[in-house]
């Protein structure tokens, strides 16, 4: 392509709401690539009015921009109403600010085979894009069957056997077998289901975005990377019912992954690796991350045999509580590192090499890091970690979590750290504090091991011990003190 440059700059600012709290992203520079043509959704007919479908409009812009060697599309301002289309190689579409795609509700509105269930959908495509400061919207609030405080209850389109089960849902953004995909400055809102998916991609940079999903609807995924190689994630700030971030191996490995500079909240896990495992996950970075009262903080479910290696958490700032005893995976644990087999026919993965530095972490239960007979944790190593332990609701703290499958709940009494299967673990500068006590919700066993076999394990500077322990009234069951 020609190298006339042709950059357009746009400066932004990107406003969330999360339960009435405003937080607001770095303002950024963002230059859209050289694109050498211009299209509007409008000169299509695109209507905007958010009432009329403009599926076709849109789809005809795609084509016409795909068919002209690319360039970008522009929404202006309006609401597009939209069934599933296609993204196109070289087809950026740019949002404009004060402009909304809005997903349909309505089965017909997407295609038969339910792998192809999103508002938004790029398939084997090369350079393509979503920007411009607007919003997508999945319009997920309408998939709720019933409204609960626990958990949504959810619609599954699951009549016509093109998808089983409970969650038959539309995802929002997806990029199946891409390459050089790039998706900044933008809004994702309330998706049905999964929310920004990579499949089979390689070479995808996703930043400033904000994904903002409804807190008490299940599966709703801020960004799953699925069997994906050299993906970058940046200044993203998300906060959704299920796990914010959740790379996977269903159908190939998934290499380089780094995350920096992203502020994220979950009922579920803030991060979490798996839990569908089948293949390995190797070079992963997640770097200045916040993680605000999430369920879990950092986790791994490693279930289906894959191995995962060469993981660092870095410059960490980690807030976990309960929620609620059993509805949502999750027990306030800050970091979770599991490769119990799902069932009796799964495979058992290994994780090793994973290096937890500089992490602070405050929550209302410990660590817990369960290998199994033929996946064992192997170096692991834990370098200037502040841990401090404090209850501030009243759900009970009796039960280990080795969901999915596997084992299930187990009760066993909490601490600081839980050890089992573990070859070669190091703590350097580890401190456990236990802060402050709920009646009768006073733990403070720093480290427990289970009987299976834990070795090669050295401490250096580890120190634990509780603040002055001060009675507290028991608080209402799951009030926040
Ligand atoms: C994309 O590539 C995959 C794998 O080669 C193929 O199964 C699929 O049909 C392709 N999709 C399209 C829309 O070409
Ligand atoms: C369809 O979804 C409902 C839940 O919404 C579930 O109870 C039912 O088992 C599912 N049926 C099939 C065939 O997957
Ligand atoms: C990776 O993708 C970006 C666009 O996001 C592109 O600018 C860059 O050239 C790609 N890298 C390679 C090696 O293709
Ligand atoms: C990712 O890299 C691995 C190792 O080179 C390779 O096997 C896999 O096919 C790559 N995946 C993609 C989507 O390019
Ligand atoms: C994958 O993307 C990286 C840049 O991120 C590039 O260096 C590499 O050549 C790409 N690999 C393939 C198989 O396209
Ligand atoms: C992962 O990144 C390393 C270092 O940049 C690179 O050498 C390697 O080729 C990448 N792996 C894949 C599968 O692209
Ligand atoms: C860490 O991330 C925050 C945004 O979450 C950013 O403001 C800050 O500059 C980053 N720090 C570094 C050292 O990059
Ligand atoms: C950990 O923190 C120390 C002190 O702030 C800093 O010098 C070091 O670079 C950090 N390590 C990493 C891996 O970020
Ligand atoms: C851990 O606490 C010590 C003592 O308060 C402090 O000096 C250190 O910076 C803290 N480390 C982290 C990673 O927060
Ligand atoms: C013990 O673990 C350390 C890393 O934590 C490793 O370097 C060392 O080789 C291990 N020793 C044995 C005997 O396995």
């Amino acid at each position: 392509m020609a190298a006339t440059l042709f950059h357009i700059t746009l400066f932004f600012l990107l406003f969330s709401i999360v339960q009435s709290r405003l937080y607001t992203l770095p303002q950024p520079i963002i230059q859209l690539p050289h694109l050498p043509h211009l299209f509007s959704v409008a000169d299509y007919g695109a209507i905007g009015d958010g009432l009329h479908y403009d599926t076709a409009a849109i789809q005809a812009t795609i084509d016409a921009c795909h068919s002209a060697g690319g360039g970008q599309i522009r929404f202006p301002p309006g609401t597009y109403l939209t069934a599933t289309v296609y993204i196109k190689s070289g087809v950026y579409l740019v949002v404009e600010e004060g402009a909304k795609i809005l997903g349909g509700t309505k089965l017909e509105d997407y295609p038969e085979e339910s792998r192809r269930w999103y508002v938004l959908l790029a398939e084997n495509a090369t350079d393509v894009g979503i920007t411009g400061g607007g919003v997508i919207d999945g319009h997920g609030m309408k998939f709720v069957k019933r409204f609960e405080e626990a958990k949504n209850v959810m619609v599954s389109w699951n009549e016509t056997g093109a998808c089983l089960g409970d969650e038959c849902r539309p995802r929002l953004v997806g990029f199946l077998g891409c390459r050089n995909v790039r998706v900044w400055n933008i809004r994702l809102n309330e998706p049905a289901y999964w929310c920004l998916h990579l499949v089979g991609c390689n070479n995808t940079s996703i930043h400033d975005v904000s994904i903002y999903g409804d807190f008490n609807t299940p599966n709703n995924d801020g960004i799953d990377i699925e069997d994906s190689n050299n993906t970058v994630i940046t200044r993203c700030s998300i906060s959704t019912g299920d796990d914010s971030i959740c790379p996977k191996t269903s159908n190939g490995p998934l290499y380089n992954l780094t995350v920096t500079n992203c502020w994220l909240r979950s009922r579920s896990s803030a991060i979490k690796l798996g839990s569908g495992s089948f293949y390995d996950f190797k070079g992963l970075v997640f770097d200045n991350i916040t993680i605000d009262d999430s369920h879990r903080g950092l986790g791994m479910q490693i279930r289906d045999g894959g191995d995962v290696s060469d993981v660092t958490f870095s410059n960490m700032n980690i807030k976990t509580r309960y929620y609620e005893p059993v509805l949502w995976w999750g027990r306030a644990e800050p970091i979770y590192i599991t490769t119990c087999p799902r069932d009796s026919n799964s495979k058992e993965g290994s994780i090793s090499n994973i290096r937890f530095i500089n992490i602070s972490a405050t929550s209302e239960n410990g660590v817990f890091l369960s290998g199994s007979k033929a996946g064992l944790l192997s170096n692991l190593r834990f370098q200037n970690v502040n841990f401090t332990y404090r209850r501030w609701t009243n759900f009970p703290d009796d039960l280990v979590d080795y969901r999915p499958g596997c084992r299930g709940l187990v009760k066993h009494s909490p601490a600081g750290m839980i050890m089992e299967h573990i070859d070669g673990l190091e703590l350097e500068n580890v401190n456990m504090r236990w802060s402050g006590v709920i009646q009768n919700k006073r733990w403070n066993n720093p480290l427990d091991f289970l009987p299976s076999t834990v070795n090669n394990i050295s401490f250096l500077n580890f120190q634990s011990g509780s603040d002055s322990v001060r009675e507290i009234r028991a608080p209402r069951e799951g009030s926040i003190v």
